[in-house]
């Protein structure tokens, strides 16, 4: 897969692999064996750049913890030196709820606990998982930059921030990447491209499937193990939802068409085609969907496409969204 540059100096892959659903999110966790031949598939794929987490925890159907970070950790061992781990801290789950605590010794107790479960002497890329309202952005700047000197971490990154807090943070230390949510369903965070130019940062698109629904694979029939399986409860998978964004399909399908790739390549395709520091990381746990996605990274569209696309985007009739509004 071709290469693009995070930052001043992070090569990744123009797309990585987000290995949340491995354990976390998407019902019962995937069979250790499973998930270690999927993320290798992946990486023989041409993927270099996985991502993972601290809190990527699920309960296997014996009662035991899939920890995420243990299974990345366990697949890579052997192309270590070739990969780019991103891995984030900052947040807790407690039920649905997500708890923030980026206090300083909270960072480095969880920066002990990555590399250990990761099994490896560095993290590439070390996430704030969501902002803590309690901590300024300065001090877990500060952090970063220690822990950048210690050797722990190379590059730093924040999840789902701000102008504002990326600046504040920018300038104590500099940030490599962002990571927010970005989709065709979700494009509120163009507004930060400008910024993310000017100081050069990198874009890392979490969700950019807008959670599998822009693959088009699914329809009203399809059922999600309400338990585990976050999607249960998501607007873009309640029933009524395929309805109403049948124009939005239609649109995949018709580009589809005319690139000969699938929907899910397209949404893909669209994003990295816009902006070169955009990169998607999107999850699947099955070999087949892996290697499909990675073909997107192919797909050459136009800046004037591009700008139709957009276009169509902004008119066309959507379902909501998890996560808030388009
Ligand atoms: N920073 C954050 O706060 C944050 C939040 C959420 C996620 N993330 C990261 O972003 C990654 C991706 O986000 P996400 O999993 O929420 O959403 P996503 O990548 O938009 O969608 C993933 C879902 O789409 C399905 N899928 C993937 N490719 C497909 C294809 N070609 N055809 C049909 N279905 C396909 C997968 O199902 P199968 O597994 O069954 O294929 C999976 O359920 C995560 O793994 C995680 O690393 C970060």
């Amino acid at each position: 897969m071709r290469q693009v540059v995070l930052g001043k100096d992070l090569r990744v892959s123009a797309m990585g692999l987000g290995c949340m659903g491995f354990s976390h999110a998407c019902g019962l966790p995937t069979e250790e064996g499973e998930a270690v031949k999927a993320i290798r598939a992946a990486y023989d794929a041409g993927y270099t750049f996985f991502d993972t987490a601290e809190c990527y925890i699920g309960t296997n159907a014996d009662g035991t913890p899939s920890l995420n970070e243990e299974l990345v950790g366990k697949a890579l061992k052997e192309v270590r030196g070739n990969v780019v781990i991103a891995t984030k801290f900052g947040v807790k789950h407690e039920g649905v709820r997500l708890h923030m605590d980026s206090r300083p010794e909270v960072i480095r107790r969880s920066v002990e606990g990555s590399l250990k479960r990761l099994n490896t002497d560095h993290i590439d890329l070390y996430y704030q998982h969501r902002i803590d309202p309690n901590v300024p952005a300065e001090e877990v700047a500060s952090v970063m930059a220690e822990l950048i000197k210690e050797g722990k971490i190379t590059h730093w990154g924040i999840s789902e921030t701000d102008e504002e807090y990326l600046r504040r943070a920018h300038a104590v230390c500099s940030v490599t990447a962002i990571q927010n949510r970005y989709s065709m369903m979700y494009r509120s965070y163009e507004r930060l491209f400008p910024v993310l130019e000017e100081l050069k940062v990198g874009f890392v698109a979490f969700s950019p499937l807008a959670n599998g629904v822009l693959s088009a694979a699914y329809n009203a029939e399809s059922k999600f193990n309400e338990a585990g399986d976050y999607r249960a409860n998501m607007p873009q998978f309640q029933p009524q939802a395929y309805a109403e964004n049948a124009q939005l399909f239609g649109l995949l399908q018709e580009l589809a068409e005319r690139h000969h790739a699938t929907p899910a390549q397209i949404s893909l395709a669209w994003m990295m085609n816009k902006q070169p520091h955009v990169v998607p990381i999107p999850g699947s746990r099955k070999i087949a969907r892996i290697r499909e996605n990675a073909r997107a990274a192919e797909i050459k569209m136009t800046k004037e496409e591009v700008t139709r696309i957009d276009e169509a985007l902004s008119v066309v009739k959507m379902s909501g969204v998890f996560g808030g509004h388009r």
